[in-house]
């Protein structure tokens, strides 16, 4: 995950659940301490960032320097909400010259609300995250031009940054420093068991994983959070499965281990797109599949391109793992969140929920394949072309008019009331040659027969 597509996270805060959708909004985000008296432990820290903010001009710039996920953003968004100040937002990384930086500075401080004119002028806070990513000592942009800022900023300066960097030398020396060390197992559990809590969902994780999550985090609230969620969001689908199955309770459990011992794994082994699929359609269990598709070599992570096709890629050859329609409807649930949450994260650009994607993918074919002797022993197929991840007939619109060159207009209005009315006169002759026709897949075959039935 790059730390430009990190950092876009808390802008897109206010994403609200999906309309219709099982998504929740990131847990990171709903459960971001707000206020200051919310954020227990960095006392220290707390009275330091207040004593710089009140005193300023005596001091123009602060940098809070710490490992990702302790709370460095956190602190800072929740004092100026205490103080009543607007935060300026910007990305050294993003940005990449200081020079864009001054500009936008420039900008948002001529911008002037109505209350300025009557006398009450809300204080601002201009928040640079991640001045790792700036350059050193560059002319133009960069190091030198930062310092100018710092020297006469009207507003106090707040910077985030990771690393002790020595290219940042002379602005630690102007600044405030604020150090965060990371944080102590201990505290990263009572968050996940309040988070947990507030959820409702106490009876899910045991006190025992939950330590376990928090000790696997290397001290970031962050990650752990993430991995809380996506664990409990694995467990109520496969739960939600295993209860369609007649239950099973200490398969819960099972997976729940599985899950965890799959958190602690790296990224080891690079496999391609076709060898991947193969070992995830071959996989019994989530966590199987969620390393294979995990360790299937990509370019570039970010790409939207490329996670679609895995998704398509699954769907192409899911029929080969099992030929049983009711199996593969409830893993058709799974991939259809896993879409939907494709969906939110090329939205919002939050590239680091992308394991809740992967998590899924994987729970689909795991629903598949549980309990059965695993492993894919057939080739794996290319997809045909994307199709239907939804009841609506809109893949059947682009299908058809790929493979007759049709307006979507002209399917709409004079194809589709033909054919909807021939599949429901059909005695399964027209269907067959439909899926002929367009090369249906047996997902696709399914899509059809339902829509022709509502
Ligand atoms: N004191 C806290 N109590 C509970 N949760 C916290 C606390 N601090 C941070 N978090 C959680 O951790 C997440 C990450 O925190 P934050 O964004 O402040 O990290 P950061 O230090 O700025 O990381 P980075 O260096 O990667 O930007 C928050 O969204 C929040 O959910
Ligand atoms: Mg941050």
């Amino acid at each position: 995950m790059s730390k430009s597509n990190k950092s876009r996270k808390r802008r897109n805060s206010n994403t609200t659940r999906k309309s219709g959708g099982k998504i929740d909004i990131p847990w990171v985000e709903k459960y971001r301490p707000k206020t200051l008296k919310d954020i227990i432990g960095v006392d220290a820290k707390k009275k330091q960032l207040v004593k710089f903010l009140e005193e300023f001009p005596n001091q123009r710039a602060a940098v809070l320097l710490g490992p990702p996920g302790v709370g460095k953003t956190t602190l800072v968004l929740a004092a100026a909400r205490d103080m009543k100040k607007d935060v300026i937002e910007m990305n050294a990384s993003d940005a990449r010259s200081a020079e864009s930086i001054k500009k936008k500075i420039s900008e948002s401080t001529k911008t002037r609300s109505i209350t300025d004119f009557i006398g009450s002028t809300k204080g601002k806070i201009i928040l640079i995250d991640e001045v790792d990513g700036i350059h050193g000592n560059q002319d133009r942009g960069g190091v030198p031009t930062l310092l100018e800022i710092i020297k006469d900023s009207e507003y106090p300066i707040v910077m985030t940054c990771n690393e002790w960097l020595s290219k940042l030398q002379r602005i630690y020396k102007v600044s405030e420093m604020i150090k965060f060390r990371s944080v102590h197992p201990a505290s990263i559990r009572n968050v996940l068991k309040d988070v947990l809590e507030k959820e409702g969902h106490e009876g899910i994780i045991s006190d025992e994983i939950l330590e376990k999550i928090a000790e696997s985090a290397n001290g970031d609230f962050r990650s752990a959070i993430n991995d809380l969620q996506s664990l409990v969001e694995a467990l109520l689908h496969k739960e939600r499965i295993l209860e369609k199955d007649g239950g099973a309770g200490a398969r819960i459990d099972s997976t729940t281990k599985e899950l965890l011992e799959d958190l602690n794994s790296t990224r080891d082994e690079f496999l391609s797109i076709f060898d991947g699929i193969r070992q995830a359609l071959g996989s019994t269990t989530i966590a199987g599949a969620r390393r294979a598709i995990g360790n299937i070599e990509m370019p570039n992570v970010s790409s939207n391109f490329q996670w679609d096709t895995i998704l398509q890629y699954i769907l192409e050859n899911i029929h080969k793992i099992s030929r049983d329609d009711d199996k593969i409807a409830l893993a058709m649930d799974l991939f259809s969140s896993a879409d939907q949450m494709l969906g939110f994260v090329k939205e919002t650009q939050e590239w680091s929920l992308l394991a809740y994607f992967i998590n899924f993918v994987a729970a689909g074919i795991a629903s598949i394949t549980n309990g059965s002797k695993g492993g894919f022993n057939s080739s794996v197929d290319q997809p045909k072309f994307r199709f239907f991840r939804d009841s609506s007939p809109t893949e059947l619109l682009d299908a058809i008019s790929r493979t007759f060159q049709v307006s979507h207009r002209d399917i709409k209005e004079e194809l589709f009331p033909v054919i909807k009315h021939m599949l429901i006169q059909d005695d399964g002759v027209f269907k067959k040659e439909l899926q002929e026709w367009l090369d249906l897949d047996a997902a696709g075959k399914r899509k059809i027969s339902k829509w022709a039935m509502k």
